[in-house]
């Protein structure tokens, strides 16, 4: 039996390595945008919320490859800072150690008490003539006043959990079952699944 194919369009090599991690049980062929010939496609992220960035991104690139596509658009939320970065995360600094260090220095007079914040992911998958749908997952947290941790990417080592931990101290297995990402595709799942079945 043919594997059905599934589109990850992200060139961010982060995500795609937990997307890996996360979705190696499903009875899917999964493709990543190298795989396709579309790695150096670029799609403007011009929307202003995380579901208008991940419609756009699994539309063009579903579009230009004719395949079923999942896409994300993800980020951090600072309460302090009124829900910034927010779908600006990627842009905020030119690289993500600068990213970091920017947040830390945004919030460095907040009191601890008040430097809640949040990680948000919205997953969209579009099916070409079939189905366009989303979902989303949340973790809660706050900014930490500094790094701690060497796995995941991107916000984690400044992003502390109510266990203490930052979410770079945490191993992909932890972070995985916990994250806004590992949250958004767990309900995404059954749509992935009947999608298989119906194939
Ligand atoms: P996007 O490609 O526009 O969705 O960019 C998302 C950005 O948000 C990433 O480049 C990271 O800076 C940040 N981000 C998203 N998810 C995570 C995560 O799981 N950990 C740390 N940073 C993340």
């Amino acid at each position: 039996m043919s594997l059905t194919r599934l589109l990850v369009a992200t060139g961010n090599a982060g995500k795609l390595r937990e997307y890996r991690e996360m979705m190696s049980d499903l009875p899917v062929e999964w493709l990543t945008l190298k795989d396709v010939g579309l790695y150096g496609m670029d799609v403007e992220e011009t929307g202003d919320t995380f579901v208008a960035n991940a419609l756009l991104k699994a539309q063009a690139y579903s579009q230009a490859s004719g395949l079923p596509t999942l896409a994300d658009d993800s980020g951090i939320a600072v309460d302090a800072l009124n829900g910034a970065p927010g779908v600006y995360s990627a842009r905020y600094a030119p690289t993500e150690a600068e990213c970091r260090t920017k947040l830390l220095g945004a919030v460095a007079e907040v009191p601890t008490a008040l430097r809640t914040a949040r990680f948000v992911c919205l997953i969209a998958l579009v099916v070409p003539d079939v189905v366009t749908m989303y979902t989303e997952g949340r973790v809660e947290g706050a900014i930490s006043y500094e790094e701690r941790g060497t796995n995941g990417f991107g916000y984690d080592p400044i992003f502390l959990l109510p266990d203490g931990r930052t979410m770079a101290e945490l191993s992909s297995e932890e972070k995985n079952s916990i994250s806004h990402r590992g949250r958004a595709l767990k309900k995404l799942q059954p749509f992935v699944e009947c999608l298989v079945r119906n194939a």
